[in-house]
């Protein structure tokens, strides 16, 4: 299907990679450039992309930034949700969210958890800030496409229900 013709294109998004050595210059974010080449071929509108070092103040920046100025409807993340010393990427996520969406994360682990025991290590969380749907993906590039996968589905539903569309939930199962 063209992408001129699906729900997807109504909806801008951005791509924020979390990356102490890609900030730096020393690695190059396959994944950022993975989910722009796959959101774009769904239809989204891609209107901003950053890479940021693993700090709170700068994901927490970034995010303020592209929510409360930019109004840009979805916002995905790489990297950081895991368990090493400088993953801080939910511990951002939590000072700026007005609501979480638990079953978005539940969702990405439970799934993933069948190809591959490491899924519970991922601590990604997702949710909503003022009008905007900020999802957090692992940072390699075949688990952000893995997860990512795993949410697209309902992504355009989400996102009009999240911005006031007053679509019936009961007409979108046959
Ligand atoms: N999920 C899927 N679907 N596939 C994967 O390969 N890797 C896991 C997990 N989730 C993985 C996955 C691993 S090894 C880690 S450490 C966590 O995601 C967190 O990744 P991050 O720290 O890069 O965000």
């Amino acid at each position: 299907m063209s992408p001129l013709n699906t729900s997807e294109n109504r909806f801008s998004y951005a791509v924020l990679t979390m990356s102490d050595k890609g900030s730096r210059g020393e690695r190059v974010d396959e994944s950022g450039a993975m989910l722009q080449e796959l959101l774009t071929r769904k239809g989204y509108h891609l209107r901003a992309y950053r890479m940021v070092p693993d700090q709170i103040g700068a994901i927490t920046h970034t995010l303020i930034q592209w929510v409360d100025e930019e109004q840009i409807d979805l916002i995905l993340t790489t990297g950081g949700t895991g368990v090493s010393p400088t993953d801080v990427t939910p511990e951002a996520m939590r000072l700026i969210l007005d609501k979480e969406i638990p079953g978005m994360g539940e969702a990405m682990r439970a799934a993933s958890l069948l190809k591959t025991p490491h899924a519970i290590l991922s601590r990604a969380m997702a949710g909503i800030r003022k009008k905007s749907l900020i999802i957090n993906l692992p940072g390699s590039t075949r688990a952000a496409r893995e997860n990512i996968e795993f949410l697209l589905p309902a992504l355009p539903h989400a996102l009009d229900k999240i911005q006031g569309g007053t679509s019936d939930c009961a007409n979108l199962r046959s």
